[in-house]
């Protein structure tokens, strides 16, 4: 079988994580030629991003998402650059991705991997092994509201960002949550919202939590409070399985579970269209990371996991398991990047990869 892919580097180490996906499934396809299930991939690269914008002054081609919507998925690196105001990039590129598609559910996996340390790793048995799912399409960042409301004069500008909750968006992101609780050892759902708070929205949300939990009663359930949750990850890991939070808190909980974990570059993540109407886009949770890019220091493995997660989309379990496998045998064997206590380059990292799939 051939997967079209349509890979999106957009900025700093988007650019490096993303050729290390490619160069690492290139390799996995390799081994496969002659098995009796062969497969490869067929790679198409968009050069939309910051430095496009600024030669072009638009951050993805007008009919670009016309020339998306076939691809099988896309592999996406990170959007931002210190030269493009962060929120004209992100709704540029990537939001604009995630909301025209439909991608309505964002999965964020996060455990440990041998030798990495981590903040919470007690012991070297310590398990820890999540799934945060993000309702990805609404929410806080539904983008409504507006500058210069108001009027009330020089240094009085008034504006407002909005949330939006619908029944539809909660339902269907918790139904998500529960069907993967229930492919899990451990089964069991924790709810995040500021529902004391924020009254209407997230009161909604609880409600509807409520309402779908009963549909699952072989599934445990928790309601948490998103101050209260943070202080959960790192106090009470092991009583964590599945998490479904809205947009704005998932995306912070996230960073937080990965940098828990050890780092921000291991995190992986798949934007789904479940209903598989338009591509699905996978993508590591970290940022473009100005600070260390173009010098070889980038993790590659968030954006290697992602890939991984592509491969389940594919409907590849075993090949997702080999790869996610090679991952461990990497880190196993000490080839870490900086961010992880190491002084290995991108460049070791994908041969050590390549290296343990052959
Ligand atoms: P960031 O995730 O780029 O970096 C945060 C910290 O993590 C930095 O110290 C960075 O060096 C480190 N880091 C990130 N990825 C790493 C990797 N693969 N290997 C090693 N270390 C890594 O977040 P930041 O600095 O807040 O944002 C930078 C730019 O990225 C901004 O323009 C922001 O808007 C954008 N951004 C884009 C995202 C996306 O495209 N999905 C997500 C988050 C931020
Ligand atoms: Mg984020």
């Amino acid at each position: 079988r051939t997967f079209r892919i349509a890979a999106i580097p957009a900025d700093g180490v988007g650019k490096e994580v993303v050729a290390a996906g490619r160069a690492v499934l290139d390799a996995l396809a390799e081994t496969s030629k002659n098995s009796a299930a062969p497969f490869a991939f067929v790679w198409e690269e968009f050069p939309w991003g910051c430095e496009y914008y600024e030669r072009t002054g638009t951050m993805m081609d007008e009919d670009g998402l016309e020339r998306l919507k076939d691809f099988d998925a896309i592999y996406f690196g990170a959007v931002g650059w210190p030269t493009v105001p962060d929120h004209v990039s992100l709704w540029g590129l990537r939001l604009r991705i995630c909301q025209n598609f439909d991608q309505w559910a964002n999965v964020r996996p996060v455990h440990f991997l041998p030798g990495v340390q981590s903040p919470l790793r007690k012991a070297d048995d310590t398990e820890l092994d999540w799934v945060v799912v993000r309702e990805n399409s609404e929410g806080e960042y539904a983008g409504l509201g507006g500058r210069n409301l108001g009027g009330r004069g020089p240094g009085g500008e008034v504006a407002v960002q909005s949330a939006l909750f619908t029944e539809v968006g909660c339902e269907r992101i918790m139904r998500f949550a529960f069907d993967l609780a229930r492919t899990r050892a451990h089964k069991k759902v924790s709810s995040v919202t500021k529902s004391n708070a924020q009254q209407y929205g997230m009161v909604l949300w609880d409600d509807v939590f409520k309402r779908v939990a009963a549909d699952y009663p072989d599934v445990e359930t928790e309601s948490v409070l998103v101050d209260a949750m943070s202080a959960k990850f790192v106090l009470k890991p092991e009583d964590l399985s599945v998490v479904v939070a809205s947009n704005l808190n998932a995306d912070i909980l996230s960073d937080l579970g990965s940098a828990l974990a050890g780092s921000l570059g291991l995190a992986a993540s798949a934007n789904l269209n479940p209903e598989r109407r338009f591509p699905s886009m996978f993508e590591p949770v970290h940022g473009s990371a100005p600070d260390i890019a173009g010098q070889g220091l980038a993790n590659p493995i968030g954006a290697v996991g992602s890939a991984a997660l592509m491969l389940e989309h594919f409907g590849l379990p075993d090949q997702a398991a080999r790869l996610n496998k090679a991952i461990e045998a990497t880190t196993a064997a000490g080839i870490l990047t900086r961010d992880v206590g190491g002084t290995a380059t991108t460049e070791d990292v994908i041969k050590a990869l390549i290296d343990a799939l052959a």
